[in-house]
């Protein structure tokens, strides 16, 4: 088991993993494969099952994540990718914003054992209803799949992305416009981002993990 570039994702042979905290050894999330190493619990992160295991394989390493970092994510659903975040903050806190009650009450399941995790049932398009719950922020991740994911993200850049620090955007091409190809929207979004002071650090296509997603790094 190797440290990989990132901070807190852990290589062996082909696969990324992140460590499984002490309270929470044996247990899976989803159907991820617990590997023992010196002691210690990791699990494999499935770039299949989540679009930021995608952009890792797929050579996102610019990003900054670490142990003491501040994560806002839109777009929790039921906390596959969330809980691998969750094993990388060892003293951050993810605020994990979804809209389906669905997806929140399997959310508060994981919540129970990773007290780094608050979730909140909201919508994206509204932070202004979830300001006092969220401080200012390190990271934005964000993966909705929905027309205006662009202005969600902007959107909350605006409200809770510390000066100088990195969001990133997984955008779902067929989601905003399917009559155009992937590569003319992820530009389109690109540039409204570069219309609003956003500077873009990395952009990564995801195809063969998911089809018609990009990955889009960005700092501000
Ligand atoms: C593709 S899934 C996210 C998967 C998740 N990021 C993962 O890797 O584990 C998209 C999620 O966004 C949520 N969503 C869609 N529109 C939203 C909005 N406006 N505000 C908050 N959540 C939203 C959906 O309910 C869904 O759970």
């Amino acid at each position: 088991m190797k440290q990989s570039s990132i901070s807190g994702i852990y290589k062996f042979k082909n696969k990324i993993y992140t460590e499984n905290p002490t309270n929470c050894k044996g247990l899976k999330i989803y159907d991820e494969q617990i590997l023992k190493y010196k002691n210690k619990e990791y699990r494999s992160w499935n770039p299949y099952k989540s679009k930021l295991s995608a952009a890792i394989h797929k050579g996102l390493n610019k990003i900054i994540i670490s142990e003491n970092k501040n994560i806002l994510y839109l777009g929790a659903s039921t906390g596959t990718t969330v809980s691998h975040l969750s094993d990388i903050l060892k003293n951050g806190v993810i605020y994990a914003i979804e809209k389906s009650p669905f997806a929140v009450k399997k959310l508060l399941n994981l919540c129970e054992k990773r007290k780094n995790i608050i979730p909140i049932m909201a919508d994206a398009n509204n932070p202004e209803k979830y300001k006092t719950l969220v401080p200012q922020i390190d990271l934005i991740y964000q993966d909705i799949s929905q027309r205006n994911q662009d202005e969600i993200f902007i959107k909350n850049i605006d409200y809770f992305l510390k000066f100088d620090c990195q969001a990133i955007i997984m955008v779902k091409a067929r989601s905003i416009d399917v009559s155009l190809k992937p590569q003319e929207v992820y530009d389109n979004v690109m540039n409204k981002l570069k219309l609003n002071k956003i500077k873009i650090i990395e952009i990564l296509d995801l195809s063969n993990y998911e089809k018609d997603h990009a990955a889009i790094l960005i700092s501000y």
